[in-house]
């Protein structure tokens, strides 16, 4: 089988082609990634010597390349991970995010129909039906709950969701959607919460939380997504969206703490800044679907893999030093600097 990874040169892909080594040797991976300011090739460093694993550079909106590369490589199945991912981002430049996750899944899904794939899966989120109450904690997302979006961001992924559904319907294309919840764990990009609070902290910077850190968040640890997605792509029906979450929600607050914690630094650390326009309160994923029909469940728990990963961020401190000592002290002097 020949998978077609693209965006692997970020968090989610890059531990999903290290998934799929690893758990099918057998396999033969493409990774089509266009380098962005969120792609990283050091996050790749151990699988450029891998003879099933080829690194290709180019944008997937771009239609030539793709084009050219799907004549070349003929993949199997495609997994469309890439795209601008920072909601704070999308406040700033809504445009980019239209442009790569609406158009460029348009340019990937019409080179399938042309070679033809066994599989197109979107890996989609769970911020595309909007947010819930804080004081209803009985209430979750499920694959039924409406669309309704709130950023920039959520409103890209929703418009490329239903684009992929069109495919389907219209041209029978094979796709599959999923929708996970918040993802933590190595090679996170430190823009996001939990990598920017333990580089913070372990440089003994502030730490920002936005609002009065109440927005409830359900953290999935990235092994768990990747494993949810490597079953959907395998066994999961066609023209199927499929919920990924492990009922690990946790305040802002308490996941800052925890950190602060794990890294014996003080409380005071924390600074409480203005929010995020438009701010979703809750996110919480009901999981039945893929835990019925394909028997996924998460195996690590919030307090294992909070450990996990702020470990990985003490062994690898070159791994982010190097991002967080680049162009992201422009980024941060411009997010954080009058907030
Ligand atoms: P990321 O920002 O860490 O990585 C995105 C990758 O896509 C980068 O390597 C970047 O270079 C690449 N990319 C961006 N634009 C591209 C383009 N035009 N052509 C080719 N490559 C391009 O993102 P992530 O957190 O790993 O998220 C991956 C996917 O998972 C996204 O689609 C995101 O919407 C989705 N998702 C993320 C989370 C999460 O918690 N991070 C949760 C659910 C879903
Ligand atoms: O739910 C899935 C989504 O999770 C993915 O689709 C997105 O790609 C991913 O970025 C993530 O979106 P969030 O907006 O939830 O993640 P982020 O890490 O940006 O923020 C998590 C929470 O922490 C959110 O409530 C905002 C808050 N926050 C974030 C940052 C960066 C802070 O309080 N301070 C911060 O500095």
């Amino acid at each position: 089988m020949k998978l077609l990874v693209t965006g692997g040169a970020g968090f989610i892909g890059g531990n999903f082609i290290y998934y799929i080594l690893n758990r099918h040797p057998e396999d033969k991976v493409v990774c089509l990634d266009a380098l962005t300011y969120a792609g990283n090739m050091e996050t790749l460093a151990s699988a450029m010597g891998n003879s099933h694993f080829t690194f290709v550079k180019g944008d997937i909106s771009e239609r030539e390349t793709v084009f050219d590369l799907f004549q070349k490589e003929k993949p199997d199945i495609v997994i469309n991970f890439a795209a601008e991912s920072h909601v704070d981002r999308s406040i700033v430049d809504p445009g980019l995010f239209l442009h790569t996750n609406i158009l460029g899944t348009g340019v990937l899904m019409d080179a399938c129909r042309k070679y033809g794939v066994k599989r197109y899966h979107q890996v989609s989120t769970d911020e595309v039906y909007g947010d819930l109450p804080l004081d209803q904690p009985d209430l979750f997302f499920t694959e039924n709950t409406p669309l309704h979006t709130s950023s920039p961001y959520s409103a890209s992924k929703a418009s490329a969701d239903l684009l992929v559904l069109a495919y389907h319907r219209t041209f029978g294309l094979p796709v599959s959607i999923s929708r996970c919840s918040n993802n933590y764990g190595p090679y996170h990009f430190p823009e996001k919460l939990i990598p920017l609070m333990i580089a913070n902290a372990l440089n003994d910077k502030p730490l920002p939380v936005y609002g009065k850190g109440e927005n409830v968040r359900d953290w999935l640890y990235v092994e768990d997504h990747c494993a949810a997605i490597d079953l959907i792509v395998r066994k999961g029906r066609e023209g199927e969206i499929y919920n990924i979450g492990g009922h690990n929600e946790r305040t802002n607050l308490q996941v800052v703490k925890a950190i602060l914690s794990e890294l014996n630094k003080p409380e005071s650390l924390i600074r409480f800044v203005t929010d995020r326009p438009g701010h979703d309160r809750r996110y919480a994923i009901d999981p039945t679907k893929i835990h019925n029909q394909l028997g996924w469940k998460p195996v690590t728990r919030f307090e294992d893999g909070i450990k996990r990963t702020v470990k990985w961020y003490l062994e690898n401190r070159p791994w982010w030093e190097h991002i967080v000592n680049g162009e992201y002290q422009n980024y941060y002097a411009r997010m954080y600097g009058n907030r």
